[in-house]
């Protein structure tokens, strides 16, 4: 009981975090009117809809969707009430728990069933509903006249960036800011990149041809095209540099996931991290260690050196939920006695531990350098990366 207690208490002082982002339900103030959160209910439907389109599950959206219900349905905001939200929000009150639900499963009718069930919960995350419907009304990127829900009315907020940004920026009074820029900054750090002046939104590059997959680091084709690369057997050693060309924002934008680079010979090997590196100080409180992230059209160069006749390896890990795995999970379930825990809170740990079990890495390229033999060479990358040609070789290295 001791255990638990002190334990409690440590998870209270870590919700520091939390209570920056309560303000945010409570706060009216949003970028739109379309975006305040959570979503009002939605009421009762028009009679002149179709009775089959009462029902706004996705699975009902599904039957006359299909295309985008099949792509939605893969995609993290389907899978936005996981496990490990789910499980953090037995250890928060009422109105902490749904500021984290009004993001991740926006619509009241979600929140409402979350209140009846608690951690029996099953949502459906941000679903079609949570972008489409207000009081029953749809609206789309297009004005449609449908024989069975009325007329879809266009809003232009779905071609622009803003339509994303309410639960993938944060602002002043709501969320955290860490070394003086938001934990959550996707946005802005597109708005300072030239994409924003290219006219290329999230939806350009998160959206192609309108697909609702949604994809981003959990994927790694879609994380293989962010980057460009060059790696080089040099005459004095390996030298590899990772460009972030392609991603409309710092790469990761987010610090959850930690990228992991490994370069090796016979006699060492050399690590270098691309994440923004927070960590729990002594009182709970979360820190900025470092931010090595790639921002938007930066690149970074590493170099192995090595003899002539050596040759070298390296691989590039992608750990998509890092930061949660290793360092938030453990935290909430750090020794405890599961014997001595009330029902609710074993299962809320079962949750947690599903969470932090979850092998979402994978290797984003494996790479061999072979031995030098008078000139520079490409070094072999595996998979193939995905932009055709290999950025041009440096100038050969004489020495
Ligand atoms: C019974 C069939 C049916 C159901 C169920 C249904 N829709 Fe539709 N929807 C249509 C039809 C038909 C159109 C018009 C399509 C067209 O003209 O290309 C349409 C059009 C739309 C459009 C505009 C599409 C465009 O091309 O611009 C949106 C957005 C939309 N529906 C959202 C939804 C959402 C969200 C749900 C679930 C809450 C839903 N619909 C449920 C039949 C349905
Ligand atoms: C302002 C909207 C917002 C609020 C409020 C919010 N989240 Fe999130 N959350 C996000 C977004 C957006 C992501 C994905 C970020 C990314 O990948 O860039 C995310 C990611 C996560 C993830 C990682 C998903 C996974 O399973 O790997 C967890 C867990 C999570 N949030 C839990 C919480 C908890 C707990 C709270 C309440 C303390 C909370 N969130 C509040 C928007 C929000
Ligand atoms: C995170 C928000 C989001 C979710 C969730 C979402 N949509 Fe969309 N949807 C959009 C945006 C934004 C567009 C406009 C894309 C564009 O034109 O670039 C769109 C476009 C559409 C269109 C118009 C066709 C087109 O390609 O323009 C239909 C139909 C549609 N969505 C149905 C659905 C259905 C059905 C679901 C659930 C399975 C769903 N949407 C989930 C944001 C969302
Ligand atoms: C209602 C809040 C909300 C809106 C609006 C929203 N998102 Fe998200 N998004 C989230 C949350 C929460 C997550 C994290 C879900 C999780 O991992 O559990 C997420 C995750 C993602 C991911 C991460 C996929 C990965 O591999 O980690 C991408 C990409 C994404 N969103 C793009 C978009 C784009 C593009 C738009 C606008 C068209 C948008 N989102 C609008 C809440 C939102
Ligand atoms: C020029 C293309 C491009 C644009 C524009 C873009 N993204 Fe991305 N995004 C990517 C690529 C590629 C990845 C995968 C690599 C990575 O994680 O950075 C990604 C990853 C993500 C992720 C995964 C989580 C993470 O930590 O990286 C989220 C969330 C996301 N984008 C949201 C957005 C939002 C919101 C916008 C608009 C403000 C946006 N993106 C604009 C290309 C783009």
């Amino acid at each position: 009981m001791l255990i638990t207690h002190t334990i409690t208490k440590n998870v209270f002082l870590f919700l520091g975090i939390v209570c920056v982002l309560i303000s945010s339900s409570i706060e009216a103030k949003v970028d739109n009117d379309y975006w305040l959160l959570p979503i009002p209910l939605q009421g009762d439907a028009p009679k002149t809809n179709h009775p089959v389109t009462h029902d706004i599950s996705p699975k009902s959206c599904a039957l006359c969707h299909k295309k985008q219900a099949d792509e939605w349905k893969d995609s993290y905001h389907a899978k936005a009430a996981s496990p490990g939200l789910i499980g953090q929000l037995h250890y928060f009150d009422q109105d902490s728990a749904e500021s984290c639900l009004s993001c991740h499963t926006p619509r009241s009718e979600q929140i409402k069933d979350w209140q009846d069930q608690t951690l029996k919960f099953k949502a459906t995350g941000i679903d079609c509903a949570s972008c489409h419907l207000r009081q029953h009304q749809r609206y789309g990127a297009k004005t449609k006249i449908t024989p069975v829900h009325g007329t879809v009315q266009a809003k232009p907020l779905f071609k622009k960036a803003d339509f994303c940004s309410r639960c993938h920026q944060f602002t002043e009074g709501r969320g955290l800011k860490l070394a003086g820029s938001f934990l959550e900054n996707t946005h802005q750090e597109w708005q300072e990149s030239t994409w924003s002046q290219q006219g290329k939104t999230c939806q350009s590059c998160h959206m192609p041809n309108g697909s609702h997959a949604f994809k981003g680091i959990h994927d790694a084709n879609m994380t293989r095209t962010a980057f460009t690369i060059q790696a080089v057997r040099e005459a004095t050693g390996f030298s590899l540099s990772l460009s972030n060309q392609f991603a409309g924002h710092a790469l990761p934008t987010y610090a959850t996931p930690r990228i992991v680079i490994t370069l090796t010979s016979a006699d060492q090997q050399k690590t270098h991290i691309i994440q923004r590196q927070l960590i729990l100080d002594d009182q709970q409180n979360l820190q900025q260690k470092a931010d090595t992230r790639l921002q938007a059209g930066e690149t970074i160069k590493l170099f192995l050196p090595l003899k002539p006749q050596q040759q070298a390896s390296a691989s590039i890990r992608v750990e998509p939920d890092h930061f949660y795995q290793q360092i938030i999970y453990p935290y909430f379930l750090e020794d405890n006695d599961d014997s001595e825990l009330e029902p609710e809170e074993k299962q809320a740990r079962q949750l947690l531990l599903k969470a932090k079990q979850v092998k979402n890495d994978y290797t984003l390229y494996a790479i061999q350098c072979p031995r030098w033999q008078q000139k520079n060479y490409h070094c072999t990358l595996s998979p193939q990366p995905p932009k055709g040609e290999p950025m041009p070789l440096p100038n050969a290295n004489s020495t």
